[in-house]
């Protein structure tokens, strides 16, 4: 395999902060380099706001896909970027995490026979209850080159029967984007608005089907972060699934110290989180973050792919019952919180090593 042109698929908020450092380490290197953005998400604030702060370059193509069904999103994003890939013929594509874009992209790049490697391999939350499941393991199974965050992620490649040859684990590359911006983080206006005269706070962020589609259950859950609230401030930097649903119980405003806020930048949201007293999310890249951080994370959720923030990590999986989230916030309030050290190569050059092996492709 010679490698000389890499095409980079994003399309969700997740994509951007794990592609901006593999692109900047492969252009150092000298690659050619397409960025196509799918368009899976769209809005300002879940798109264009994190190529302007983690200065990303402009996508040479676009496919505007939109939302919709899975099947509809992914069908329509293999349809376009069929068309893309047999005009641009790159040597290799690139794929980012467990969205449908990265599916889509992978599916359709294998019937062309451009090998594929796959950027956060091998995690599993072994639910296929989760959509993101289904994506990962069909991207794996798929992908030609595997790069892993951590060894879990080379077991479950290496137990599915995936050729070790084939399996390279370089680390966490959304971890290489915040030890790059962290320096920045300091400088958030938005935070010494939100923060100021309090000592601690609680930041959350929800967008998993499994907790906001059900009205029940999210009525829940929200009820009990109005009751934190009368404690500490509790910052909601809102996700556009979830603000729907928000909306639709009649809940949206500031009510007393429950701040509902719109999504927040990057910048932004690194600054709320590392001061945080605790982190309530069920976010996949915020539980890594979280952990890097040193932050308590608590992840409304029955399962985790990214385990190692469990074991070595400050993150604690309590369910998804809105009955324990109370209990669980005043337990780390009051000082019963994991203490965490940082994974291995989860140092902020995971997307050198990915470069340094996409060159010894060649
Ligand atoms: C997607 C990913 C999920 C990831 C999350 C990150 C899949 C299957 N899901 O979930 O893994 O954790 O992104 O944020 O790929 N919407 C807007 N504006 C936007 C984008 C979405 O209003 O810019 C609304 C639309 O009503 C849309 C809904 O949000 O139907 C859900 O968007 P979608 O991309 O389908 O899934 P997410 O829940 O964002
Ligand atoms: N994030 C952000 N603003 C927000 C919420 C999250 O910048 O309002 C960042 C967060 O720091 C992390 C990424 O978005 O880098 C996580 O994306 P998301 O939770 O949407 O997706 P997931 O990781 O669950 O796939």
């Amino acid at each position: 395999m010679s490698v000389k042109h890499l095409l980079h698929v994003v399309g969700a908020r997740p994509n951007f902060m794990k592609a901006a450092p593999v692109l900047s380490a492969c252009a150092q290197r000298g690659l050619s380099q397409t960025l196509v953005h799918t368009g899976q998400h769209y809005d300002a604030r879940m798109s264009q706001l994190f190529f302007d702060e983690l200065g990303l370059p402009k996508p040479e193509v676009h496919l505007s896909v939109g939302s919709g069904s899975h099947a509809y999103q992914t069908g329509e994003i293999m349809v376009r970027f069929e068309k893309v890939l047999e005009e641009k013929r790159p040597d290799m594509v690139i794929v980012y995490g467990d969205v449908n874009s990265a599916l889509a992209a992978t599916v359709t790049s294998a019937k062309l026979s451009v090998p594929v490697a796959h950027v956060e391999a091998g995690l599993r939350s072994f639910d296929r209850n989760m959509p993101e499941e289904i994506n990962r393991l069909v991207t794996d199974r798929l992908a030609d080159v595997l790069f892993t965050p951590s060894e879990d992620g080379d077991r479950n490649l290496l137990a599915e029967g995936t050729p070790r040859s084939n399996i390279f684990m370089v680390g966490n590359v959304m971890i290489d984007t915040l030890v790059r911006l962290l320096p920045q983080a300091g400088r958030s206006a938005l935070k010494k608005e939100m923060t100021a005269g309090y000592s601690r706070y609680a930041v959350v962020t929800l967008h998993r089907p499994s907790n906001v589609d059900d009205l029940d259950n999210l009525s829940a859950l929200m009820n009990v972060l109005q009751g934190i609230s009368k404690d500490i401030p509790v910052l909601f930097p809102v996700h556009p699934r979830t603000r729907a649903r928000i909306e639709s119980l009649g809940r949206v405003g500031q009510r007393g110290s429950l701040h509902l806020l719109e999504p927040v930048g990057y910048l932004d949201f690194l600054a709320l989180q590392k001061d945080a007293a605790v982190v309530v999310t069920d976010s996949g890249g915020i539980q890594e973050e979280s952990t890097y951080l040193g932050v308590p994370c608590l992840t409304l959720r029955d399962n985790t792919e990214r385990p190692i923030t469990v074991a070595m990590g400050t993150n604690r999986l309590i369910g998804r019952g809105p009955a324990r989230l109370a209990a669980e916030i005043s337990r780390v309030l009051s000082g019963d919180a994991p203490a965490g050290s940082i994974p291995p190569l989860w140092d902020g050059k995971a997307a050198e090593r990915v470069a340094e092996v996409v060159c010894r492709l060649n």
